[in-house]
């Protein structure tokens, strides 16, 4: 139990509240309001900006600081030093793989990256033009109507086989979702390459030519997957911890997760900021100080997308890590002076100078620069999105296991109400 204590007072309560206070392994302590409940009273906090939801000790963020851990380790070293398979195994099962758990995990993936081949009649239902975040998410849905094999989500081996189903078939049905918008034929999974050479190759990949891989996109492809991979209790996470406990099919679980990063606040950002480059066009000194006053201001709609962060109040470590990449991919294409990153760089500079973004903490983050390397390597702005889902689906699954193999109870919020009191229907 809690050594520490913080007591409330409150107007009109006889006697002050005291509420345990615990503190974790790193980060701020949280005071456990449970007991306000028998007191008659909530705590009232929209968007949630000073709530932890559960206990994880999966992924630690130090806002202020600009620190960002899997498991303990730094994101930056990850992102050198590891792939995101082996960061789907640290993620899942807390532990770096050694050498026969790493082979194990990787053959176990590719073994599951194709889909049953009914899956291929989901598509024929959307229309060509369908934005590939809406086929992911009723794809992935679907798939919760074909495992019903291992589906006791109270059994360990039916929980770690859904994991496993999920990573291997979301680049496939990503993949597919491209494919399909283009009018292109599906191409099958390969097990003789890497996640993300695959990936490129489900992608890319046509029957009128021999499809090469290019090592250089196939390693950004990859860093672009542990960089997006997980984030804490982010909004989309959230929802799939919110939708697991009520004890739903993990594939519906997931469904929920990439509906709710499909939103331009969250993993939309990425599709929202080439969009944003797109607009502002030119890269006179003028023209890009016009869309910064434009974000500005508070009559404008108008934000610069890829700038700021509920969490960080300093550069997000993924944004570092993205822009050497950026770099590395352009130099690689001979595209260094590109102008949609020229307006970036500028972007970023005027940003990192003006009053407004310092006051407000506003850094570029992991969406800024992503979009940029994924245009630079041929991938369509509206599969933006679909790449993060791909990546974020092992931060999701690893949640959702995290939080049914624990205690849990289902996710139900209050309210402050502030409609009609009773009123008597009226009489006719
Ligand atoms: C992701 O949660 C996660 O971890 C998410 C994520 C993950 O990995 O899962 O990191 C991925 O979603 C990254 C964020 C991608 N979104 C964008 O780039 C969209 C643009 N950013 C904003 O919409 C905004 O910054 C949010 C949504 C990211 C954060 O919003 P908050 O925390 O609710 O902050 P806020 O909207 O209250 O803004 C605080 C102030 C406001 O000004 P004031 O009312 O105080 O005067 O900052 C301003 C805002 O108007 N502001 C911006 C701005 N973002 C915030 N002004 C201009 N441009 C922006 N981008």
């Amino acid at each position: 139990m809690a050594d520490r204590k913080a007591t409330l007072t409150v107007d009109g309560l006889d006697n002050p509240v005291e509420l345990p206070v615990y503190s974790g392994t790193l980060g701020p302590d949280v005071v456990d309001v449970r007991g306000l409940g028998a007191e008659g009273l909530f705590t009232y906090d929209p968007g949630f900006m000073a709530t932890s939801s559960c206990q994880s000790a999966i992924t630690y963020i130090d806002g202020a600081k600009g620190v960002l851990l899997h498991r303990g380790y730094p994101i930056e070293q990850l992102a050198k030093e590891s792939n995101f398979v082996e960061m789907c195994y640290l993620l899942l099962f807390g532990e770096l793989p050694d050498d026969a758990q790493y082979a194990d995990i990787e053959k176990r993936i590719s073994n599951h990256t194709m889909v049953h081949d009914q899956i291929n009649n989901f598509f024929k239902g959307f229309r060509r033009d369908a934005h590939p975040m809406s086929i992911l998410c009723g794809v992935v849905g679907g798939l919760a109507a074909f495992y019903h094999d291992h589906m006791d989500i109270t059994k360990a081996e039916d929980r770690e086989i859904s994991a496993i189903r999920l990573i291997a078939k979301m680049p496939t049905i990503a993949a597919m979702s491209y494919k399909y918008n283009i009018g292109q034929p599906f191409n099958y999974p390969r097990n003789d390459l890497n996640y993300a050479e695959n990936f490129l190759y489900m992608m890319f990949s046509n029957p009128c030519e021999e499809y090469k891989t290019n090592p250089v996109f196939a390693k950004a492809m990859d860093r672009i997957f542990m960089l997006h991979a997980d984030h804490e209790q982010n909004a989309s996470t959230s929802t799939v911890r919110l939708a697991g406990s009520t004890g739903a099919n993990p594939f519906a679980c997931i469904s929920a997760g990439i509906a709710a990063l499909w939103g331009p606040a969250h993993g939309g950002a990425n599709e929202a900021v080439l969009n944003m480059l797109d607009e502002i066009g030119d890269d006179s000194e003028e023209n890009i100080q016009r869309f910064v006053d434009k974000a500005k201001d508070k009559d404008d709609p108008f934000r610069l997308m890829g700038f700021g962060h509920r969490v960080y109040r300093n550069f997000d470590p993924r944004a570092k890590v993205m822009k050497e990449t950026c770099d590395e991919v352009l130099a690689e294409l001979g595209m260094a002076d590109d102008p949609q990153l020229k307006i970036a760089k500028r972007l970023e500079q005027i940003a990192l100078e003006d009053e407004y973004f310092i006051e407000r903490k506003l850094y570029p983050n992991v969406d800024f620069y992503s979009g940029i390397i994924l245009k630079a390597m041929g991938i369509p702005t509206n599969m933006f999105t679909v790449i993060f889902a791909v990546s974020r689906t092992i931060g999701w699954i690893s949640h959702w296991h995290e939080m049914i193999t624990g205690d849990y109870k289902i996710g139900r919020p209050r309210q402050l109400y502030i409609g009609h009191p009773q009123r008597d229907y009226p009489a006719k």
